[in-house]
């Protein structure tokens, strides 16, 4: 078949395709493999019974029924859950919101595809920009979205040795001048993959390097902050008019419905709906219908507060204890666990390299994620530290990360010790 520059670039193979495909194949073929790998958000039975209501009442009424199922909302969503998420945006945090501000999409992915490539790659007059990404490693979905190549740009973060194997990336300001070829910044808080919360003065100082440069500032919430709130630190969410906040219903335990929310100034969510029209035509009604209710009563906030965010602070500090207690006087540092559902393990002097041992480890039945395709936009640069990572999530069943933690410690083991 003969492809265009298009079809060449994203029906062929990339790294989030052959990560996912790596990852099917093993579910089939070893179907007791312990998944460390993917982004699964955990099942939290508290909370799927909350869907399990919502549902069943949808269900008895018909005009609910109906909507759910029989009706194209406008492409930018339903008009009703915009004005019930502007309203509660508003009431908590004074953000100066309407549903005009709201957009619907189908997972915050598609939305980012969408977003990125609107102010990245080739521009109307011919010149080139990319989204820089000021604190990378950063969201291996990012890396393959932009339609053209040389995408994305990086600033390598440094890096503060803690106590007790504990290390956490900052943004090295001194390093971040973004210059005209820069047509957005982006950050996700907390960050997949290290779980770093980036501190509200980090986050205030690139808005106002956004503002003065005149480009967004994308800030991606999947895990954070105001909800799922996968988020074990204080941090404060920040939304003004020149930031792209995207919000997504997948880590509450909703990744099957796919509903993501874009929250910007009326001329990018126009913008951003238009496209979305030619994409989608319009979004799934389902996580919409489901979340509705939890907006209009603000209930959203004590449900992520009782069910979500201990479970997922309880499981990352038990699963740190764990590799504590595996690694004993292993060479190893773990990112500070600041929210999000993974631990970033860093392994420095590691005599192979992370790729080397995420096959070593996928032989021995544990998938995790290797560090090298994080280090979106900074990937020509020489720095070992970019092939001493691997990212596990703790998401899945707790005897099964401690026994992956357990095989995780013997691999390195054998690793440091040359064999
Ligand atoms: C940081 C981050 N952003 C965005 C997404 C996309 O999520 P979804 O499309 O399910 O909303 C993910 C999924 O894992 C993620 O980890």
């Amino acid at each position: 078949m003969k492809l265009s520059a298009f079809g060449e670039k994203f029906a062929g193979k990339s790294g989030i395709v052959e990560l996912m495909e790596d990852l099917g194949e093993a579910l089939h073929s070893n179907p007791d493999a312990i998944f460390m790998g993917g982004g699964n958000p955990s099942r939290l039975m508290d909370v799927e019974a909350l869907f399990q209501q919502r549902l069943e009442a949808l269900m008895q009424d018909p005009k609910q029924r109906h909507s759910l199922f029989g009706i194209y909302q406008s492409p930018q969503g339903d008009i009703d859950f915009r004005e019930q998420v502007a309203t509660f945006l508003k009431t908590e945090y004074g953000w100066n919101l309407t549903a005009r501000n709201i957009a619907v999409s189908n997972g915050s992915q598609s939305a980012f595809f969408v977003i990125y490539n609107m102010f990245a790659g080739q521009m109307a007059d011919g010149s080139q920009r990319t989204i820089h990404l000021p604190l990378t490693p950063e969201y291996l979905g990012y890396a393959d979205v932009g339609l053209c190549e040389n995408f994305f740009s990086g600033t390598r973060p440094s890096i503060d040795i803690l106590e007790d194997h504990i290390f956490k990336y900052r943004v090295d300001f001194s390093e971040l001048h973004p210059d005209e070829t820069v047509g957005a910044m982006c950050v996700s808080r907390p960050t997949n993959p290290s779980g770093n919360v980036l501190t509200d003065d980090e986050l205030a100082h690139l808005d106002d390097i956004a503002r003065e440069r005149g480009i967004p500032l994308i800030v991606d919430g999947a895990y954070g902050l105001p909800f799922p709130n996968i988020c074990f630190v204080e941090a404060t969410p920040l939304w003004n008019d020149n930031i792209i906040l995207a919000l997504s219903l997948s880590k509450l335990g909703l990744p099957g419905v796919r509903t993501g929310i874009i929250i910007a100034n009326e001329e990018i969510i126009d913008a951003y709906t238009n496209a979305n029209t030619i994409v989608s035509l319009a979004c799934g009604n389902l996580g919409p219908a489901i979340a509705r209710e939890w907006f209009r009563s603000g209930e959203i906030l004590e449900l992520t507060a009782r069910h979500v965010t201990p479970f997922y602070r309880e499981r990352s500090q038990q699963t740190v204890d764990w590799f504590r207690a595996a690694m004993g006087d292993l060479p190893f540092h773990i990112h500070k666990p600041e929210g999000a559902i993974f631990l970033w393990l860093w392994f420095e002097g590691l005599p192979i390299t992370s790729e080397e041992l995420y096959e070593r480890l996928k032989a021995r039945g544990v998938l995790v994620a290797p560090g090298q395709d994080f280090f979106i936009g900074i990937d020509g640069e020489d720095w070992p530290h970019r092939d001493e990572c691997i990212r596990v999530s703790y998401a899945q069943d707790a005897e099964k990360v401690q026994a992956g933690v357990k095989i995780i410690a013997e691999e390195v083991a054998r690793a440091y010790a040359g064999s």
